[in-house]
């Protein structure tokens, strides 16, 4: 998440479009029948349904063309569906595809199997929707073009940033960046995807799902709906954008859409990584309790959550005082701590596979393939050098201001890290960090009102401490939402409440979609069950955030 090349702001006045709440989901008629469902690409066998839908690129201006989506469905395994659950899955820039083929089975088993689920590959995502992912350079220019700056690199800090060194190294890159992301901006603007940027965007892909709901089950008909994290913003634009067609919305892993709707993208982060030192205590205490028979991180019987995050940190020392000893980059080592967090059933994967294959390199005894980092979300599908993720923030986000300068941006970063989160703190690139610089801004973005008077109420979950989004965006959402929203807080770790088992969870969901009932209080703590096990024989119920030491 990532400041002033605005060019393409070309909308037509947001207010105008904002408030668009009547019947008609925009200017446009878009195709009234049913999707023709097929086999769906890359995953034939994965029991999914795929069809394509058309959408006009600007719902308020029919010249500007058509786009298509690639729209996925996973049927209800429970008996006759009772209908629909759209669903995004997050990022921006998760495949609908790709997220139904992995987690599909969880959320059909968290949704009580009863409902169809139905998700869709976004506005700039993947190969198959148009338009489609974001290149702004080819392969062969991506390497010269950020050659030796921290887009590549990465950051090199340790702890809270106080090291002078790395303070004058930081503040060195921030021509550097300047110039680089001026560049970039203007590639982008100037390449093959450069007129469809401003048709990218949130407030476009909550009109689209209002389409595909008018095709799918008829207009006007209630829409029910499910958001995991980036998705979440879907959702509360959804729900303010046509307040009279919500019906069961769901928003798990919230990130505060009041915020993102209306601040310098700049400024979202330290919200974000609120949580982000809790998980990774977590994650060290988990690997503590399982010993070394089970996590390869723990260096010793009777190691302590705080021996395994100095064992860590002395790879993460040794990429610092070393960088160039070995390929694995600060920002590959941080990057691969960070994702792994987001599914504590499978923090397993991290201390057994991915950082000892990390640590090898570092210390030199392999040099094989390393995962890719990654970041904010679980960025999937093909293309490694696609921008989806800055095209959809950057495209939602506010007007860029021309006093804010690249030292601004990087000052807040080292704050962040001093401040919040000193492991994950100084991660670069975050695709916040980069809107004051992205060339183009959707024809329309919602900016508020968040007030409005919803036909249903909400439900909203968060974890106690989630790696990606912390409790308190959810809490303001909540807050925001007042009586037309009941608040859910899962007691675990993990990016969303679906990767830690809750049946206190999974039965306020189930009941919420049978029939809209929702817990009387405004608040219900929800435990995760006793049977869900993180390694063997540790439940992740006792796994703590207890502070395990300091972070390098
Ligand atoms: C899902 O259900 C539809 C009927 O609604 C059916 O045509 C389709 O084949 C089913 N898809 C799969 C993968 O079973
Ligand atoms: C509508 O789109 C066309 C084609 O991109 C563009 O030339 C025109 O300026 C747009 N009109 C408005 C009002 O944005
Ligand atoms: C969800 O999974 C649990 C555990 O595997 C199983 O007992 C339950 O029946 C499943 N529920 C649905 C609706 O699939
Ligand atoms: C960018 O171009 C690629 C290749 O033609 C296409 O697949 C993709 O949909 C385009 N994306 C946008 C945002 O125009
Ligand atoms: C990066 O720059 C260095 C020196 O400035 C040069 O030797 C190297 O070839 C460049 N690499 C790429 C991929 O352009
Ligand atoms: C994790 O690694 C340990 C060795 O440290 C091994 O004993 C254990 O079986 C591994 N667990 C899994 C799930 O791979
Ligand atoms: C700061 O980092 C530099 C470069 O890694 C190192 O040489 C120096 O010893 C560090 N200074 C302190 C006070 O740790
Ligand atoms: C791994 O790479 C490093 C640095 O490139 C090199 O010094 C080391 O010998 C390599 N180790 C192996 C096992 O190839
Ligand atoms: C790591 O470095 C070695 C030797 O320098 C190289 O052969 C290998 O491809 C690199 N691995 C990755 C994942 O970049
Ligand atoms: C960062 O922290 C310093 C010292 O605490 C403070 O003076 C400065 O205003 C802060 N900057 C930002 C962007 O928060
Ligand atoms: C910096 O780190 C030290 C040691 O980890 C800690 O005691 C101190 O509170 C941190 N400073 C800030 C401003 O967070
Ligand atoms: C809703 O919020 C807007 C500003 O966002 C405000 O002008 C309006 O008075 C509010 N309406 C109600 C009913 O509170």
């Amino acid at each position: 998440m990532r400041v002033s090349l605005m060019a393409t702001f070309v909308g037509l006045g947001l207010a105008v479009h904002a408030n668009a709440t009547d019947a008609s989901i925009g200017d446009i008629q878009v195709q009234p029948t049913g999707l023709q469902w097929e086999p769906c690409p890359e995953y034939p066998d994965a029991g999914l349904s795929c069809a394509y839908f058309d959408i006009p690129l600007d719902y308020y201006n029919a010249s500007a063309g058509n786009g298509h989506l690639l729209v996925v469905k996973a049927n209800a395994t429970v008996g006759e569906s009772k209908g629909t659950i759209f669903m995004n899955p997050g990022g921006p820039g998760v495949s609908g595809l790709e997220s139904l083929a992995t987690d599909g089975p969880a959320m059909l088993n968290h949704s009580g199997g009863v409902y169809d689920i139905v998700s869709w590959d976004a506005r700039g995502i993947g190969p198959y929707t148009f338009p489609g992912d974001v290149f702004c350079l080819s392969d062969e220019e991506y390497d010269s073009f950020w050659n030796g700056s921290i887009e590549v690199t990465g950051t090199r800090w340790l702890g809270n940033f106080t090291n002078q060194t790395d303070i004058d190294s930081f503040y060195a890159q921030a021509p550097i960046i300047d110039a680089q992301y001026r560049a970039f901006g203007e590639r982008c603007l100037q390449g093959p995807n450069g007129t469809t940027l401003q048709y990218i965007g949130t407030a476009a892909t909550v009109r689209d799902m209002v389409a595909l709901a008018d095709a799918l089950q008829g207009p006007g008909t209630p829409i029910h709906y499910w958001g995991f994290s980036y998705g979440t913003i879907v959702g509360t634009y959804f729900a303010e954008m046509f307040p009279d067609r919500v019906g069961r919305v769901i928003l798990d892993g919230v990130l505060d859409a009041t915020a993102v709707a209306t601040k310098q993208s700049y400024l979202l982060w330290r919200t974000q990584v609120g949580s982000a030192e809790d998980s990774y205590n977590g994650f060290a205490n988990a690997c503590a309790l399982a010993g070394p028979n089970e996590c390869a991180v723990a260096p010793f019987e009777g190691a302590t959550g705080a021996d395994v995050v100095d064992y860590i940190s002395k790879a993460i020392e040794t990429v610092h005082d070393h960088p160039s000893a070995s390929n694995v980059s600060m920002m590959l080592l941080r990057g691969n701590i960070y994702g792994g967090l987001y599914k504590p059933g499978q923090w397993y994967v991290l201390a057994n596979e991915t950082l000892p294959g990390l640590l090898d390199s570092i210390f030199g005894s392999d040099n094989g393939t390393l995962d890719q980092p990654r970041a904010l979300s679980r960025r999937t599908f093909s293309a490694q050098h696609s921008y989806t993720e800055p095209a959809v923030v950057c495209a939602d986000s506010v007007d860029a201001d021309p006093n804010l300068s690249i030292n601004d941006i990087f000052d807040e970063i080292v704050n962040v890290t001093r401040e919040v989160s000193p492991s994950f703190g100084a991660f670069w690139p975050i695709p916040w960090h980069r809107c004051s610089y992205w060339p183009a801004r959707a024809v329309e973005r919602y900016q508020g009102p968040f007030n409005q008077t919803l036909a249903n109420r909400v439900l909203v979950i968060g974890n106690s401490w989630d790696n990606a989004t912390p409790f308190s965006e959810s809490q303001h959402i909540a807050d925001v939402l007042g009586d037309q929203a009941a608040l859910v807080r899962q007691n675990g770790f993990g990016h969303t409440s679906i990767y830690e088992d809750s049946s206190c969870t999974k039965s306020i969901i189930q009941a919420y979609l049978a029939d809209g009932t929702l817990p009387a209080d405004k608040l219900t703590v929800c435990e995760i069950d006793d049977s869900f096990e993180i390694y063997p024989g540790v439940k992740g119920a006792s796994v703590t955030p207890v502070n395990a030491g300091k972070k390098v």
